[in-house]
């Protein structure tokens, strides 16, 4: 089985999976993901980026998420995309 995750903060390895459960248990700020997570709290890059997940955010009212399994020699890989509008 092939995991792919996807980072939003480097620095802190938070993945996107983890900062869609903190806005989905309450999150709701910029602020609440630094607090929980640590999300921008080192160099700041990731800012914009997870802050595009919070409930105002492009990534929860604009991007479309697809899933899909693919499979080769037996083996099965769930892969995930977020398709930005253009
Ligand atoms: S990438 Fe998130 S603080 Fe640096």
């Amino acid at each position: 089985m092939i995991i792919i995750l996807m980072y939003i903060c480097i620095c802190n390895a938070i993945t996107e999976k983890t900062v869609i459960e903190a806005v989905n248990n309450g999150a709701s700020t910029l602020g609440d993901l630094q607090a929980e997570l640590g999300v921008a709290s080192c160099c700041g890059c990731c800012a914009q980026t997870a802050s595009e997940y919070l409930p105002q955010g492009s990534a929860a009212t604009s991007a479309v998420k697809q899933e899909y399994v693919s499979e080769c020699h037996g083996r099965k890989a769930v892969v995930s995309t977020v398709l930005w509008p253009a």
